[in-house]
């Protein structure tokens, strides 16, 4: 090696897309009223933490997990979403592995004339656009109405000329916390079968929503053969566990389960999703809490002079839209409390925040917050 030659930068062996684009950011929070996240107000009762505690440490953290809990954590999910007969259900690390692991599973060699495409509607979750791009597929995101309606005839379109290997349907969505109309996705599935095409449907926001894709699946099976239900314990309560989990044909299901690294679930995840769901009462009382909670918070927003426009939800997180975004988004920080400014994610978001439905006490001083930066 000739010492005067500079030696090439590793950096340069990262592939040029990754180099140029931003990692996903995770605000800093410390000190401040986090409600940007959709996250659970409520931590455990004392007596539970108590119990849990006792139960992760008496696992074998030096054993690798698998085996009879993670089939046991399986059924107990299966059995608390009401899977469809016959359906097998995978885990992910979180939704967010699942999302990257269907996008790697869908990947088509580069060599290929086309490369395989994710269709969305947009604005929408930005997981799906990203793990598009991770693993060498195409984007196509098709533009909500302006009142965050599916454009059902764009999206027909869109999968007419497309042929998207997965098409997302996040029901509800985040940003815009809306539930779409039933006949509207049924079309679009329908379209997706047609094709050829995967349909994935996110329940991120289950507990909080009036309905689920899930009692369509039960109902017909073959007409969602091609259906992937996507659900996450994280808005259910437990965002520091990551656990999701996917539930479709047992076929497709089978195929995507080949690209899951073999320990991608740990004993800890497994053991504490296990002990949430033999106490899901307490969690589905506190979603039922938030679910009247943000009814309330719609209604204060509504009354609140300022406040140009505040959409319905069906999720735990309400988006308003205001006079200017950024300095309301600021002045709230000032005031310590954190939400989400989605106003540059889409030009459909233009001056809109997103706040996360807390407990009545968060809810207030958000909204004295909000109240005062506007
Ligand atoms: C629609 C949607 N899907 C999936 C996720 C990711 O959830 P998880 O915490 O399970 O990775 C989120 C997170 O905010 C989301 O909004």
């Amino acid at each position: 090696m000739n010492p005067s030659v500079p030696a090439p930068s590793p950096l340069s062996r990262i592939r040029p897309d990754v180099r140029a684009m931003h990692a996903y950011h995770v605000a800093p929070s410390d000190g401040l009223l986090k409600l940007d996240a959709m996250e659970n107000p409520f931590s455990l009762p004392p007596a539970l933490q108590r119990a849990l505690g006792e139960r992760l440490g008496a696992l074998q953290l030096n054993r690798y997990p698998g085996g009879a809990r993670q089939e046991a954590l399986k059924a107990a999910l299966a059995a608390h979403a009401g899977a469809p007969e016959g359906s097998a259900l995978m885990l992910g690390n979180g939704s967010d592995e699942l999302i990257s692991l269907l996008a790697l599973a869908c990947a088509q060699p580069a060599a290929d004339r086309r490369r395989a495409v994710v269709l969305a509607p947009v604005p929408g979750f930005v997981m799906y656009a990203m793990s598009a791009q991770l693993q060498g597929l195409d984007f196509v995101g098709v533009p909500l109405t302006p009142d965050f309606e599916l454009d059902e005839r764009a999206m027909l379109a869109a999968i007419a000329a497309h042929h998207p290997a997965i098409t997302y349907l996040a029901y509800p969505n985040n940003p815009t916390a809306t539930l779409w109309d039933e006949g509207a996705m049924q079309r679009i599935v329908d379209a997706v079968a047609a094709q050829g095409g995967i349909v994935a449907i996110d329940e991120a926001y289950q507990p909080f929503a009036s309905r689920s894709w899930i009692e369509r699946m039960r109902a017909e099976p073959a007409r969602n053969a091609h259906v992937l239900l996507m659900r996450t314990l994280s808005k259910f309560g437990l965002a520091g566990v990551r656990l999701g989990y996917l539930i479709g044909p047992a076929a497709l299901v089978g195929e995507i389960d080949k690209v899951r690294p073999p320990y991608n679930i740990s004993v800890l995840n497994c053991e504490a999703a296990l002990f949430a769901l033999e106490h899901a009462d307490v969690f589905a009382d506190q979603a039922a809490e938030l679910r009247g909670e943000r009814e309330l918070l719609i209604a204060r927003l509504r009354a609140m002079p300022g406040v140009q426009r505040v959409w319905d939800s069906q999720a735990n997180m309400v988006l308003v839209r205001v006079p200017d975004a950024a300095r309301t988004f600021q002045g709230m920080k000032d005031r310590g409390v954190l939400v989400k400014n989605v106003s540059t994610m889409h030009a459909l978001l233009a001056q809109c925040l997103r706040l996360t439905v807390g407990s009545a006490q968060d809810n207030a001083q958000m909204l004295a917050a909000l109240e005062a930066s506007l």
